[in-house]
């Protein structure tokens, strides 16, 4: 089975592909901003540095916020074709807190409550009820920028004028008391791999280790982990990071992270981390290429190759997948010639 990494080569990314080379037959490292997608009419296509992406059974897709619209357009267009940890869909939502928390709320996953405002005028409105502090954010930031605390309406009405500059909707969001620590839970299909607890520096709030927190393993208790389980499942990840408060109204979501780190999380807990992430890929891919089901396809030993799949009918017309494209390397306007029978169709080029 051939995988493929598609990252922005860091050495968290570098530590799994190691690690998927021990299962996979063959694992390409590409980088993401090489990839584009080419669409015309009802044919997309994904190139890597100009050419067309060659077939894998896996891809795990990651970037930053940056990329989060290419990769879901490239993950849309070669997602049917193989196994991928992130739908296409999860890009854009991971790497937005407002879509985020539209999903956490929808699913019922616990967070800290939270207003979603676009003018200063709506924000001031609901500054003036608010219990002090409270924090505000920008829906993009990483890394515990963007994430602000007020501890009085004359700090937040000031920060509130600033935000409204960038024209963009905010975030406001009620202030968790955990004396400065987070929790960054590793999720890998249905459970919590790895868990840490991050301590800020003594004069922040914010408990990223990018913002000099410091991590510690903890164990996590089964409700905790469900929690995190139903937050990456809200979003649509299989493989993801979610920061979660632990207040005095028990645990709550505020961030799930799709392209997380997996150094610091390794070296606190001492679990290898790369290596579950790797296993876990090469389980699911085997799993699916198996099962006869939706767009899944079965490359069987020798010729011909046997795709099993489910019709898909545009009006009347009947849409293949595109992988029979790729196999048959028909082109447009070839001459064919199309047997038909109840319960039986063959194509052959003319
Ligand atoms: N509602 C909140 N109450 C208390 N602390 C918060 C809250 N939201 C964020 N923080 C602190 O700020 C850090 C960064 O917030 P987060 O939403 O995870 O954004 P980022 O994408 O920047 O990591 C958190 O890890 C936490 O320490
Ligand atoms: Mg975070």
């Amino acid at each position: 089975m051939k995988a493929a990494v598609i990252s922005m080569g860091s050495i968290s990314s570098e530590m799994t592909v190691s690690e998927m080379k021990k299962l996979f037959t063959s694992v390409d490292h590409l980088n993401v901003s090489e990839l584009e997608v080419s669409m015309l009419g009802t044919s997309a296509e994904v190139l890597y540095g100009g050419k067309p992406l060659k077939q894998y059974d896996c891809i795990y897709a990651k970037g930053s916020g940056r990329y989060a619209n290419l990769l879901r357009a490239v993950t849309t267009v070669v997602g049917p074709e193989c196994f991928m940890p992130v739908r296409p869909g999860a890009f854009t939502i991971g790497h937005n807190k407002l879509l985020a928390h539209l999903k956490f709320q929808v699913a019922n996953v616990p967070m800290p409550r939270t207003w979603v405002v676009s003018t200063a005028e709506s924000a001031k409105k609901i500054l003036k009820k608010v219990p002090y502090p409270v924090v505000m954010k920008m829906p993009s930031g990483t890394h515990g920028k963007g994430v602000m605390l007020a501890d009085s309406y004359e700090s937040a009405s000031s920060m509130v004028d600033a935000l409204a500059l960038l024209k963009q909707p905010f975030l406001i969001q009620e202030y968790v008391e955990t004396g400065g620590t987070d929790i960054r839970a590793f999720v890998i299909g249905d459970r919590v791999v790895a868990a840490m607890k991050r301590v800020a520096q003594p004069d922040e709030k914010r408990a990223n280790l990018h913002a000099g927190g410091e991590a510690k393993r903890i164990e996590m208790d089964e409700k905790t982990s469900q929690i995190a389980v139903r937050a990456a499942r809200a979003v649509g990840a299989e493989i993801c990071g979610v920061d979660i408060l632990r207040g005095p109204k028990g645990a709550m979501v505020i961030e799930v992270n799709l392209s997380p780190g997996i150094q610091g999380i390794s070296k606190a807990t001492k679990v290898n981390v790369g290596e579950k992430i790797a296993r876990y890929l090469y389980e699911r891919t085997k799993e699916l290429a198996g099962r006869a089901g939706d767009k899944v396809v079965q490359e069987l030993i020798g010729e011909p190759k046997e795709i099993v799949s489910k019709v898909e009918l545009r009006g009347d017309r009947i849409l293949l997948p595109g992988v029979v494209t790729k196999l048959t390397k028909f082109a447009e306007q070839d001459d064919i010639v199309i047997e038909a029978n109840k319960g039986d169709v063959r194509v052959k080029k003319y």
